[in-house]
């Protein structure tokens, strides 16, 4: 069954200061476009049509304003910018990542999915490595990258055979069991999993900061051996950060680009 595709846009954002007290934090300007874009683009790359997009309480008329029913023509003309047919679901209460993938059941009808979070960048859209898990979608599969700051982030413990042993949610804070990360391997917000996920979903509860963190949902499936973590090839960046990095963020795409297709 070919996969559908998830993007997680909630959040209210206070990271990003005075930019989201109304706007919402995917439709700010990341390069030429808004952020949302980017994720969406990627999943299209991926050979996805089918998307659901899951937003907060309040955003959800800006998001269809924008997007519409997943078609999108640039303005003045050209070739399509997304041909995609979107679905949009709300989530009225903050409840972490895992809730919105639960959310998707109905949605992803026994299908695998892919799940993206709305403010995630990529220099290259991954496509290879996400046709090439879409082929045969039994196992989850997350993108892992080096980075300065992993108390940020979920980081990845590997076992001496190169394996994923456990995966840590910012320990110290969510994660207690660690004191401080145990590695700099990042999980980043791009996760393919299998129609099972949904039953992981079933059987977790909220973590130290009252979320059911996908976190959990990854640790299962290496628990299981049924885990497998891919490099991400090229820069990635999670531009819900800082105001600051909205514009780094966008002078990098003017550069390199984003979502290309070739290197990985
Ligand atoms: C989420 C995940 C975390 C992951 C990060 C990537 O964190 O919980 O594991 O490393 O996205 O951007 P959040 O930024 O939602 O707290």
């Amino acid at each position: 069954m070919q996969p559908k595709g998830l993007i997680c846009a909630g959040g209210e954002a206070t990271r990003l200061g005075e930019l989201t007290r109304v706007a919402n934090k995917h439709l700010l300007p990341v390069g030429s476009w808004p952020m949302i874009y980017y994720p969406l683009q990627l999943l299209q790359l991926a050979g996805i049509r089918d998307v659901l997009l899951v937003t907060g309480k309040g955003h959800a008329g800006q998001m269809i304003d924008l997007l519409g029913d997943g078609r999108l023509a640039p303005r003045g003309g050209g070739d399509p910018i997304l041909e995609l047919d979107l679905t949009y679901k709300v989530q009225t209460e903050p409840g972490g990542i895992a809730q919105v993938v639960g959310m998707a059941e109905d949605f992803a009808g026994g299908a695998p999915l892919v799940v993206v979070l709305g403010d995630n960048i990529f220099e290259y859209a991954q496509s290879p490595s996400l046709h090439e898990w879409a082929e045969q979608p039994t196992r989850a599969r997350i993108y892992v990258k080096e980075v300065d700051d992993p108390e940020n982030f979920g980081v990845v413990v590997y076992d001496d055979d190169g394996q994923v042993m456990d995966i840590v949610e910012k320990a110290g804070v969510v994660d207690t069991r660690y004191d401080a990360p145990p590695t700099s391997h990042a999980v980043v917000g791009l996760y393919c999993f299998p129609p099972d996920v949904f039953n992981v979903i079933a059987t977790l509860n909220p973590s130290a900061r009252g979320e059911l963190e996908i976190t959990d949902v990854n640790r299962h499936y290496a628990l299981a051996g049924r885990l497998d973590a891919a490099e991400v090839s090229g820069w990635w960046e999670d531009a819900g950060k800082h105001w600051q990095h909205l514009a780094d963020i966008g002078r990098r795409i003017e550069e390199t680009g984003a979502n290309k297709r070739v290197g990985a």
